[in-house]
């Protein structure tokens, strides 16, 4: 019995400990980031392309109160309503006391400054494949927005999702750095891959997950059940959109599809951001697209 007893008090110690280890916060390597020199105007290419504001601007924000990152929006999951917090620069509310790594931490690795675990509703299982020097030009950029001293509010989410240390096994099972498109890609191809891997997250919409929350890369961009509850989000690898390069281009410029429907609910923003980008990033994606994998 004592031997019994001890062995399970054993395993016990052994499975806290491998817990321990895989729930741990994992953080980007500060190296990457020594000696970078931020570079404002790109940085505000990247705030656009990775839709910061889409999510961190107050719920129906117009015009330059887009730029307020005040949060407040809500996001519907399986696991509960999440709502954005405040980013603006604010001092007390924002993230204005953040240096670069804070923000690397939160963005690529989903880590706060003290060590917390953020839910993978902030889409950094797709940052991670940020560049280094893009997130020190985003940290410059967001630091000259406007700061606004309102209190983020709390998620929506029940026990026993509203454990963040849990959230380390859903990165162990969940996160990687890689591309899920990989083979030779031409220089266009490669920085559509960027743009719609990493900055835009297109994945994280059009890509449906499994009953944990994770990406089913192998569907990879093949349609998801839309979170809103209203409709489906569509198919876009080529086994379904047979749309021309060109009409991609058209689509994510002024939001018309070739049978000239115009574009609604989350995706109205994700092309008010992908208008602003240089033409041939929108370019970039289309050509990215055609490379992806085709699911019937
Ligand atoms: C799809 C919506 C969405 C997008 C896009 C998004 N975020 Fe967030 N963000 C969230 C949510 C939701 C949280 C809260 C996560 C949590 O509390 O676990 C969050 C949390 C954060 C935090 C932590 C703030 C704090 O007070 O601890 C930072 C910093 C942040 N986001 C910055 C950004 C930046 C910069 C971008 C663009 C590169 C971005 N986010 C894009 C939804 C989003
Ligand atoms: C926040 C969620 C979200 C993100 C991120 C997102 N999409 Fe969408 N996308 C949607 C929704 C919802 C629709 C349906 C729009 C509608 O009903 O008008 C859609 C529609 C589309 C369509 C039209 C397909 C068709 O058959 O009508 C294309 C093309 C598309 N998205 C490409 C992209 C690309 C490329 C990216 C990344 C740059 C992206 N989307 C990112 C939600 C998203």
């Amino acid at each position: 019995m004592k031997r019994l007893a001890y062995l399970a008090m054993s395993a016990a110690v052994l499975g806290g400990a491998v817990f321990w280890a895989v729930t741990s916060p994992k953080m980007v390597d500060p190296k990457l980031f020594a000696g970078l020199e931020p570079d404002l105007a790109h940085g505000e290419v990247v705030f656009t392309a990775a839709g910061c504001a889409s999510c961190h601007m107050a719920p129906g924000a117009e015009g330059a109160a887009k730029l307020q990152l005040v949060g407040g929006q809500e996001f519907a999951s399986d696991f509960g309503t999440f709502l954005a917090p405040n980013i603006s620069p604010d001092p007390v509310h924002g993230i204005g006391g953040w240096g670069v790594l804070d923000l690397a931490n939160a963005i690529m690795m989903g880590v706060s400054p003290d060590g917390a675990h953020y839910f993978p509703a902030l889409p950094y299982w797709s940052y991670e494949r940020m560049e280094p020097q893009d997130v020190v030009d985003l940290h410059a950029y967001l630091m000259t927005l406007p700061p606004v001293a309102t209190p983020s509010q709390p998620h929506k989410v029940g026990f026993p999702f509203n454990i963040r240390r849990m959230l380390g096994g859903w990165k162990f099972l969940n996160m990687r750095p890689e591309y899920v498109v990989d083979g030779q890609l031409s220089d266009a191809e490669a920085r559509g891959r960027y743009i719609a891997e990493a900055l835009a997250h297109c994945g994280e919409c059009h890509t449906p997950r499994d009953p944990l929350g994770g990406l089913k890369l192998g569907s990879w961009l093949s349609g998801a059940p839309n979170p809103t509850g209203q409709g489906k989000i569509p198919n876009i690898t080529p086994g379904a959109l047979t749309w021309s390069e060109d009409e991609i281009v058209e689509y994510l410029t002024s939001g018309f599809t070739p049978e000239f429907d115009s574009v609604g609910g989350h995706m109205a923003h994700v092309v008010e951001n992908m208008a602003r980008l240089p033409e041939e990033d929108r370019r970039a994606v289309a050509a990215y697209l055609k490379k992806v994998a085709a699911v019937q």
